[in-house]
């Protein structure tokens, strides 16, 4: 070892030892008579004295060093005169006898401090000395221990890892795949998994029986604050189990996590079926930190001539409870931002029921107080309060209402990031009408299988089967979803045919799966978590990027390595890649 120490190790109990130390230079003061230098490593920060009966080479060798120069130094740990007691080795310092750079440095682009002045684009190109910065490495250690923690917890239950195949074909998640191509097979493309959801039902055939996997997962889609191009699922798989099994299992991991790496109790998490979740809160995924439930207000406010809610099939609204007194400023910020193409309401109605008890609406020209009231007793509205109120199509409308509650939610400081409200979302549809290609996809993916008494609807109202599916949701973040899938050859093939599948492309596509479900397929289902999601999640961060060592950016490059790149004419023809010219 080139130390005795690390730098955040020694302390008062140590005084008078002669030690070695090894670090960089997080920053130097000359006072005059005396130079100190902070050496820092992962571990912590030790104070180096250098004073006036030092020998001269010494002390001009200390006044060189620059900021995160790499050095060496030997010397006897002393009391120190003014004490910093914030630290922990805030009561000494090194009297140095011997000091060697080990290694020069540039000075960074940015300061290595808590607080930096580096913007994002210059940390990402530079960001193996971001990932000096502690809170940057504090956020890795946090991933450590929790994927340490999961692995305890999951061995602890007889789950056992298997690594599954990165070059493999398409899984359908719903993104795009990142294709590799074959240079063996010529004209041939392996896709990166979505998931590893094939692979999982596999080893469930091949008798495993419980299987997990702290796994690289591909997905070809738009960026976002917490979405990544690869991202790191827990994915676990059971056998001989159903659905209460794997929520029992899983709540257990999570409420496991939060006692052992933030000393927090989660209690039993609370269960909501879908559909209800998308009457009261417009979104699959609520945030259950606060209430203002929807209200739907349709027969309320029907029949008084104002043909905005006349002719909607929704009138739908919160309350703001204690926002009565809402500017109209503070109003029309609430229209403008619902109006903005992101949520892409036509316009917002509001409705004031003010602390003297007297009631003030944005439609006073079509109902009266007497109406309003009735308002009120729908919302169960009291003085102070402010209704807010939107109409439309009903799918549409509850989203728009969504964006706005939580809207809301952030202005009234009610998405406090110490507060974790976990949330199962159950029951969800089997399939979704997709637009753009005028027919029904999978909601979590094809392997799912639907509740046995829907069945029969699956020819007449394909829209309303519900799935053996589960979401697990934190603070509005899905963090983990899953499902009891099909294990049935026939039950299989039915499914296909539904999304749309000839039989020729399933056979191409899935052949080997439905052939497996032939020898033996035990009952099955599993979740996958987003473990990137969970840990930032725990950090209190808003992307998840800064729980990744090397994230990509918006655009999907890693501007440190400079990735994607082209690749030579040599290698395109290798890989048989026609150019354009
Ligand atoms: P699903 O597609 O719901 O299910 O993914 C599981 C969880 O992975 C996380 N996640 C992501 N995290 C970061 N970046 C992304 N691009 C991204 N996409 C998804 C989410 C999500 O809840 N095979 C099934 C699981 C199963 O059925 O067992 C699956 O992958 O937190």
């Amino acid at each position: 070892m080139l130390r005795t120490h690390t730098c955040g190790e020694l302390t008062i109990k140590d005084l008078g030892k002669e030690i070695t130390l090894t670090g960089w230079v997080q920053k130097s003061r000359d006072l005059g008579g005396m130079t100190f230098v902070d050496i820092r490593d992962r571990y912590g920060i030790t104070q180096l004295a250098f004073n006036s009966d030092d020998d001269a080479d010494l002390r001009a060798k200390a006044r060189e060093l620059g900021r995160e120069f790499v050095i060496s130094v030997k010397g006897t740990v002393i009391e120190r005169s003014s004490k910093n007691l914030k630290i922990a080795t805030g009561e000494i310092e090194i009297k140095v006898s011997k000091l060697d750079i080990l290694n020069p440095a540039k000075l960074p682009p940015f300061l290595i401090e808590d607080e930096t002045d580096g913007g994002d684009d210059l940390r990402m190109k530079y960001r193996y000395l971001d990932l000096r910065r502690n809170p940057v490495r504090n956020n890795l250690v946090l991933r450590h221990k929790m994927a340490q923690e999961v692995r305890r917890y999951l061995d602890g239950l007889d789950f056992i890892e298997v690594e599954t195949p990165v070059l493999i074909k398409s899984t359908p998640e719903g993104a795009r795949d990142f294709v590799v191509p074959s240079r063996m097979n010529p004209g041939e493309f392996y896709a990166l998994p979505q998931s590893p959801q094939t692979f999982k039902q596999l080893l469930m055939v091949s008798g495993f029986d419980r299987y997990f996997q702290i796994v690289k997962c591909f997905r070809d889609e738009d960026l976002r604050a917490d979405r990544q191009p690869e991202f790191t699922q827990i994915d676990c798989e059971m056998a001989f189990i159903e659905q209460e099994d794997i929520l029992n299992v899983f709540e257990g991991l999570i409420k496991n996590l939060f006692k052992n790496v933030k000393g927090i109790d989660l209690g039993e998490v609370p269960r909501m079926q879908y559909a209800d979740a998308m009457r009261l809160y417009g979104s699959d995924k609520p945030d259950t930190r606060f209430g203002m439930q929807f209200v739907e207000l349709t027969e309320v406010v029907k029949g008084a001539d104002f043909p905005v809610f006349d002719n909607a099939e929704l009138v739908v609204g919160i309350n703001a409870k204690g926002c009565a007194e809402y500017t109209r400023k503070q109003l029309d910020e609430l229209t403008d931002f619902v109006k903005r193409p992101q949520v892409g309401a036509t316009g917002l109605v509001y409705c004031r029921y003010n602390n003297d008890g007297s009631l003030k609406s944005s439609v006073d020209k079509f109902y009266s107080e007497d109406a309003l009231k009735k308002w009120a007793a729908a919302f169960g509205a009291e003085a102070g309060d402010l209704m807010l109120v939107m109409a439309g199509p009903a799918e549409k409308v509850r989203k728009q209402l969504n964006e706005l509650r939580l809207e809301m939610g952030n202005r009234l400081g009610l998405r406090d990031k110490n507060t974790f409200a976990p949330l199962w979302v159950l029951d969800f549809p089997l399939l979704e009408w997709d637009e753009e290609s005028g027919r029904y996809h999978a909601m979590h993916h094809p392997f799912t299988s639907p509740k046995p008494e829907d069945i029969s609807l699956l020819d007449s109202k394909p829209g309303e089967v519900r799935a053996n599916a589960y979401d697990m949701v934190i603070n509005g973040t899905e963090i983990g979803g899953g499902s009891i899938r099909i294990h049935d050859r026939e039950l299989q093939a039915l499914m296909f045919k539904h999304l749309g599948f000839s039989k020729e492309e399933a056979q191409k596509q899935f052949g080997f799966l439905m052939e497996a479900f032939e020898f033996g397929a035990p009952p099955h289902g599993g979740i996958a978590f987003g473990f990137d999601r969970l840990v930032s999640i725990f950090a209190g961060l808003d992307s998840i990027r800064d729980v990744i060592a090397f994230p990509k950016n918006n655009s999907g490059r890693d501007v440190m390595i400079d990735s994607p790149s082209t690749i030579s004419e040599e290698q395109l023809k290798e890989l048989s890649i026609k150019t354009s010219n």
